[in-house]
């Protein structure tokens, strides 16, 4: 069965989203195979985000996930990497659409890098090279 990584980001712990993000996940269909609260390391998301090491958010990025806690989640289902980043939305949050939970409750809020509440692994290898930094043995 397919599997993704999700993360709701410390901007979406801090405003209270992670039942409303997880509710739109199973309302979805999708299992949740694990969920933890999480303070990243800084050697972990070194891991998890060395395609984007160089470029100018990269710093302001890190800084943003070490600023609080971030949940951790294995959501399984046949399409769920694809769904997950259809219901997570566009990137940048004042693009994303309604309906999408980046579009309906994340703003550009001017700052360094997009606080855009979520993440979601964007290939069956990037599934399965992050769930082994968030959930190792998993
Ligand atoms: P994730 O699911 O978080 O990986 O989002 P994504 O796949 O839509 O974006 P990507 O992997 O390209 O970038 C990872 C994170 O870096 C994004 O979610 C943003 O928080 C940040 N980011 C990406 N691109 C930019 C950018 O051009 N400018 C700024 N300021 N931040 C960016
Ligand atoms: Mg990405």
């Amino acid at each position: 069965i397919e599997r993704t990584l999700i993360l709701v980001k410390p901007d979406g712990v801090r405003r209270g989203l992670t039942g409303e993000i997880l509710r739109r996940v199973e309302a979805k269909g999708y299992t949740l195979a694990a969920v933890e609260l999480q303070h990243a390391t800084p050697d972990q998301l070194a891991t998890h985000y060395a395609e984007h090491e160089g470029k100018p958010f990269y710093a302001p990025l890190v800084e943003f996930m070490l600023s609080g806690p971030t949940l951790a989640v294995i959501a399984e289902g046949q399409g769920v990497i694809a769904g997950f980043r259809s219901l997570a939305g566009a990137t940048d949050p004042t693009a994303a659409a309604p309906g999408t939970i980046r579009g309906d409750m994340a703003r550009d809020w001017g700052l360094k890098v997009q606080q855009n509440l979520v993440h979601g692994s964007d290939s069956p290898e990037s599934a399965e090279r992050e769930i082994a930094i968030w959930f190792p043995g998993r």
